[in-house]
């Protein structure tokens, strides 16, 4: 069993014209680890996620996944290695079943290519217990709670990695949100950012909105 991180940045920087996105960032998001990643508007975030699933390539740094230095070249490669990304906008079908929107564009087929949903909900099941979450796999989407949809997604993303690389390692999620209360409770670390620069990490028992807000704003080089 690997004690590699599942996601790491290694002195990231991302140019634009005129503004340095991000600044020789670096995270490592443990097997299991719930991390955020939170700043103001520019801070960097959305580069870091684009970095990390293969819409933005040209960065300088490095990106290992499961310790294997990566560089994707789209999104499609970044999947392939197991990265799948959750917006914030949920993008469940409300109308078919919890299972129904996991397996959705990879249904399980019987030999005679029909839907094999017996072993799609057992499947989908064993995932959604790994993430503590009680929803039943034939449950409609639109009667879920929010929580528990947005836990139906990252189950999907899980999927694809299972699907792909067969290997039961631990997940890692890497997070942003401008719910701060929401994220302390969720999160085991939080990366804060400001202006493309890092400028604290910190555990959860140490995390407290005022001690972000105070990181947050800390403009670099002041
Ligand atoms: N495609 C782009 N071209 C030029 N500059 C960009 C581009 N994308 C982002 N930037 C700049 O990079 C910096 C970081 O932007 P980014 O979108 O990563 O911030 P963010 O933390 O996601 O902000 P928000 O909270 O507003 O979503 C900003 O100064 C932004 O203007
Ligand atoms: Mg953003």
């Amino acid at each position: 069993m690997t004690t590699a991180p599942v996601i790491s940045f290694q002195q990231v920087t991302k140019r634009f014209p005129g503004v340095i996105a991000l600044q020789t960032v670096s995270i490592d998001v443990a097997p299991g680890e719930l991390h955020a990643v939170v700043g103001e508007n520019g801070a960097g975030k959305s580069t870091l996620m684009k970095c990390l699933c293969g819409v933005i390539t040209d960065y300088e740094g490095t990106l290992r996944v499961r310790g294997k230095p990566v560089r994707f070249r789209g999104t499609t490669d970044a999947e392939r290695d197991g990265i799948g990304i959750i917006h914030q906008e949920l993008n469940l079908v409300e109308g078919l079943s919890a299972a129904a929107n996991i397996f959705l564009g990879r249904e399980k087929t019987n030999r005679l290519g029909l839907l094999n949903d017996r072993a799609m909900a057992a499947a989908a099941g064993k995932l959604l217990t790994q993430l503590e979450c009680d929803v039943r796999p034939g449950e409609p989407v639109r009667e879920l709670r929010v929580g528990d949809q947005q836990l139906v997604e990252i189950a999907k993303a899980e999927l694809y990695r299972l699907m792909d690389k067969l290997c039961p390692e631990g997940l890692g999620i890497l997070v942003t949100s401008s719910e701060l209360p929401e994220l302390l409770t969720l999160c085991d670390r939080i990366l804060v950012l400001c202006e493309g620069h890092t400028t604290g990490e910190l555990r959860r028992e140490e995390a407290t909105e005022q001690r972000i807000m105070e990181l947050a704003t800390q403009r670099p080089g002041v």
